[in-house]
């Protein structure tokens, strides 16, 4: 037995809380061979004044392990921006660390696993961006976080899936006849059919590997097999798939939708970890699984984040020129969205 990772009593002490919260989604087994990562991790992260920011899709052992700040990606790149912490690890995918070291260029930022990529970020580049903008001339290019840094610094204004709406209605109310919103084809689809006053143009190229997978017959078989269901989902689910549910917004927007209006019954229409972590905080909540996995957010584990923590490796480093520019567009999504 390797003794550096031992369930002792002082792990199984500092630990128990969390257990509790989480028996009914680990087994006892799994839990003793996690806990001592847990343990070391947590006590590491004080020793070198470290910050761990984890999205909503990531497993519950890091979401209520492990995590200082949890949230869609709008919350943890504000929390970015303001942390005194000196070393940000972040628990999600490139785009999310690398707007993290973009907003808080003097922290050194981490990602566990370099890999843990995005299909709407593969979807475009930098020179598409200067394209776009030579073919809709005086057209605000919004881009949706989901992108790189070169992708941020061709880009007006940032947005994320909990404020998308309301930054291209701001356009809108400024005067603007048309918006070029990028690289999620069905986001910008799904937004263009709350904002008829102005024409959004998309980039038919960008999609969700994960959330493309949702068709709407699972939506009407959800609702068969389930009297009474309430069915939220995720933006960047195509929108014939929107159309069939009753509300669609971010992964906090969602989480907040259930945690206050407590349906008898909900559906997530999201990544598979959303349900578990908030079925883990409210054990009184029905809810139905018809999640597909992100295989870039299940990059991220407990042992990776300490060989992270421990060894300083997966460090996010930007250029300086470009991470100037990408600052502006992000800060501008921040600013609109206070
Ligand atoms: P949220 O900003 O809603 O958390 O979405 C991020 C994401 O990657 C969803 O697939
Ligand atoms: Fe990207 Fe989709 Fe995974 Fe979110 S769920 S990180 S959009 S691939």
């Amino acid at each position: 037995m390797n003794t550096k990772f031992a369930y002792t009593k002082e792990v199984a002490q500092a630990t128990s809380s969390i257990f509790d919260k989480l028996n009914s989604q680990y087994s006892e087994a799994y839990w003793k061979s996690m806990a001592p990562y847990i343990y070391k991790i947590n006590r590491l992260k004080k020793e070198k004044n470290a910050i761990i920011l984890a999205h909503n899709y990531q497993t519950p052992d890091i979401f209520y392990g492990v995590a200082d700040i949890v949230g869609d990606s709008l919350k943890l790149a504000q929390e970015a921006a303001k942390t005194d912490a000196e070393i940000i690890i972040q628990c999600g995918v490139h785009f999310m660390a690398e707007t993290s070291k973009i907003l808080s260029p003097e922290k050194r930022v981490f990602i566990p696993d370099f890999d843990a990529g995005c299909s709407l970020a593969e979807s475009i580049n930098a020179n598409d961006v200067k394209k776009l903008k030579e073919k809709y001339p005086n057209t605000p290019v919004v881009t949706y976080v989901n992108t790189s840094a070169d992708v941020k610094a061709e880009t007006d204004i940032c947005c994320t899936s909990s404020n998308a709406v309301n930054i291209v209605k701001k356009l809108a109310e400024q005067g603007h006849k048309q918006v070029l919103l990028i690289p999620d084809e069905y986001l910008a689809l799904n937004v263009a059919k709350e904002c008829p006053e102005i024409k959004v143009i998309t980039w038919e190229r960008g999609h969700c590997e994960v959330h493309e997978r949702f068709t709407p017959e699972d939506i009407k078989n959800i609702r068969k097999r389930n009297e009474d269901v309430v069915i939220l989902a995720h933006p960047e689910c195509p929108p014939e798939v929107v159309d069939e549910c009753d509300f669609s917004g971010s992964t906090s927007q969602m989480q907040q939708y259930v945690e206050e209006k407590r349906p008898k019954k909900a559906a997530l229409i999201t990544e598979c970890s959303m349900s578990d972590n908030i079925a883990a905080a409210n054990p009184d909540l029905n809810l139905v699984t018809p999640c597909q996995l992100c295989p870039h957010m299940k990059k991220i584990t407990l042992p990776k984040i300490l060989k992270s923590l421990q060894e300083e490796t997966g460090e996010i480093f930007v250029d300086k020129q470009i991470a100037i520019k990408a600052k502006k567009s992000v800060d501008a999504m921040l600013e609109m969205s206070k």
